[in-house]
């Protein structure tokens, strides 16, 4: 049994290595104002279309994880966010690796507005299963209903 605890953990720590030098980071996230999430719904590809996610996008080169969030989120809703932590683990999708970060409004931010999206929809811990999400983004609802009240 120790040696396959083993093994698997030094399988583990090779692939974070190597994800973490050859990987492409999304970062999705998790905007929370009064106690409800933003969830939106994709416009594309076809395959996605009209699934919900939380709003972000590819870290570009050199570009630190918060500041992506905080470029996406003004790109695509024209609102100002403050990151403040990460949420769940690195989840495996096929552009490489999606990292949630918790964020909340700047005060006087205005209100995100659907730039990019067909739709926002803001949700209580109660509405997260009954949306369809996105993949990805419905393997980290069991953290978000931890982050909301
Ligand atoms: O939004 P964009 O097309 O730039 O996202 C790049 C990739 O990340 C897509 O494959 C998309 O499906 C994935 N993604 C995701 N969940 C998100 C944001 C992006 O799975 N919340």
């Amino acid at each position: 049994l120790l040696r396959g605890v083993l093994t698997a953990r030094a399988a583990g720590l090779t692939s974070a290595v190597a994800g973490a030098a050859d990987a492409r980071v999304v970062v999705a996230t998790a905007l929370i104002d009064d106690g409800r999430l933003l969830a939106a719904r994709r416009t594309r590809p076809e395959a996605l279309a009209g699934r919900w996610e939380l709003p972000g996008g590819s870290v570009e080169a050199g570009e630190d994880e918060a500041d992506a969030v905080v470029r996406e989120c003004k790109e695509e809703l024209g609102a100002d966010v403050e990151p403040c932590g990460r949420l769940g683990t690195d989840l495996p999708i096929d552009a490489g690796l999606l990292r949630v970060h918790l964020a909340r409004l700047r005060p006087g931010s205005a209100p995100p507005q659907p730039l990019d999206h067909s739709a926002l929809r803001w949700v209580s811990a109660s509405e997260l299963d009954a949306l369809p999400w996105v993949d990805a983004d419905r393997a980290v609802l069991h953290d978000l209903r931890a982050a909301l009240p």
